[in-house]
């Protein structure tokens, strides 16, 4: 290349010289122009040549998609459709590892470790790990919930199923537990989609370093789901979130009598994802276009066009075996054991739940607490039992987002 480059410069100084004796004199200002555009042209051909050439070689930039949203909202549903696809490497709830490590800490005061941990594992950097795991024999099941992950159940984690299949958490959890930790990140680098589900994020200010620095190309996908809907299910786990509740509420763990605490707990829920939503709207725009606000119910009314629209959004295919799991999972068809609740029910059923088992003084009394997240995000308000009970009064607002 260097030869030929000099060869050229060379030439061109000839051809230069040579019209400069041939030519009259007024016309060499215009032909000096001209050669300088000449030479001009030719470093761009050359240069700019290997520099295309040089970064087709590189990877296009991983695409980093943040699934942000709150215990009992779907959130794992749509981690799983995310999860099953062939591109993706998908982890549930990394933070959980920090969580549990300071279980005496506040929300607040550990909203800086997840985000540091969030934006190491999106860089496939696992040594972050270090601080929140014990040390060897660590393994790939030392990770919360890996079973959930497709990733870490197919080549290069796992050579027992292949990349394109949906894998089951059982068949996964028996066959490809013994796999050494640094499969995890070795998996991780091989997927053109890292996706993280987290729900341990109280406002956006915290995400803005990441969705403006340069090595990530980080896009949230937001997921909202009725709050009466969420205050049922988690009635229904509340031993498992005791832990996280009291890291929720934080310092007023020990103020808020006992009853009062479930409400307490969905007013920080509900406060902090309508702060979330609202904080969107003053970004600008280019920044605006990496959020993406997805409510439950829409998903499980429009399973099909809702996932389409997700998956469009984070530049993925909707494969065909996927439309097909996407379509049975919702209507508790096909494979028996799989992750989520929605499993053998019928979603569309399961999100209404609420409306005949939550008493009517429970509802009014949530509905005061996030009365504003719940008008934002369109949620109807019932204002009597009779209207709580009435399925064929629809509660959801039928929108476009603003953004
Ligand atoms: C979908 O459900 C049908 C009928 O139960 C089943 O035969 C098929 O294997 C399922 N497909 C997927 C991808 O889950
Ligand atoms: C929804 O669930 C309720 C309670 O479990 C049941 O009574 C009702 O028949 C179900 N409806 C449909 C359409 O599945
Ligand atoms: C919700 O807020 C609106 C306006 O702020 C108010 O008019 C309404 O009474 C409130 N509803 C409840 C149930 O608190
Ligand atoms: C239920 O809601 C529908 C639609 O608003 C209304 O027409 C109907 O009268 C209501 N039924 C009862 C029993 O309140």
């Amino acid at each position: 290349m260097e030869l030929t480059l000099q060869k050229h410069i060379f030439f061109l100084a000839r051809v230069f010289h040579f019209s400069m004796m041939i030519l009259p004199k007024k016309m060499r200002p215009l032909l000096f122009l001209i050669s300088q555009m000449a030479i001009f042209a030719l470093f761009f051909h050359l240069y700019g040549h290997n520099f295309n050439s040089l970064s087709t070689k590189e990877e296009p930039k991983p695409m980093h998609v943040l699934v942000l949203s709150s215990w009992r909202s779907g959130s794992s549903f749509v981690g799983q459709i995310f999860g099953q696809h062939p591109d993706v490497f998908y982890l549930m709830e990394p933070a959980w590892h920090i969580w549990m490590t300071f279980t005496h800490s506040t929300a607040w005061r550990l909203h800086m470790a997840v985000r540091d941990l969030i934006r190491a594992i999106f860089l496939c950097d696992m040594s972050v790990f270090d601080a929140y795991m014990k040390p060897s024999p660590r393994r790939q099941s030392s990770l919360f919930q890996w079973d959930k992950s497709r990733a870490l159940c197919s080549p290069p984690a796992c050579n027992i199923f292949s990349r394109d299949m949906i894998i089951s958490q059982a068949h996964c959890k028996l066959l490809c537990s013994q796999e050494p930790f640094e499969v995890v990140e070795k998996a991780c680098r091989s997927y053109s989609h890292v996706v993280l589900k987290e729900v341990r994020f109280f406002n956006l200010q915290v995400l803005y370093p990441l969705l403006r620095d340069p090595s990530l190309n980080l896009h949230i996908v937001h997921l909202v789901r009725d709050p009466r809907a969420v205050f049922r299910s988690r009635e229904h786990t509340t031993g498992e979130l005791m832990i996280d509740s009291r890291i929720v509420m934080g310092q007023h763990w020990e103020k808020v009598k006992e009853e009062d605490q479930p409400y307490y707990v969905m007013q920080v829920i509900c406060q902090s994802q309508l702060e979330i939503y609202k904080a969107v709207q003053s970004l600008p725009k280019a920044l605006r276009q990496r959020y993406m606000l997805v409510r439950y119910e829409d998903l499980v009314r429009e399973p099909i066009a809702q996932t389409a629209q997700m998956y469009k959004y984070v530049g993925l295919k909707f494969l065909p075996h996927l439309q097909t799991w996407v379509y049975n999972i919702t209507r508790g068809k096909g494979m028996g054991n799989h992750a989520f609740h929605t499993n053998a029910r019928n979603a569309l059923n399961v999100s209404q739940a609420w409306r005949w088992t939550l008493p009517y003084e429970k509802v009014s009394r949530l509905q005061k607490v996030c009365n504003d997240t719940m008008t934002s995000l369109g949620y109807h308000l019932v204002r009597s039992e009779q209207e709580q009970k009435n399925l064929s009064l629809d509660l959801l607002f039928t929108w476009t987002p603003s953004n």
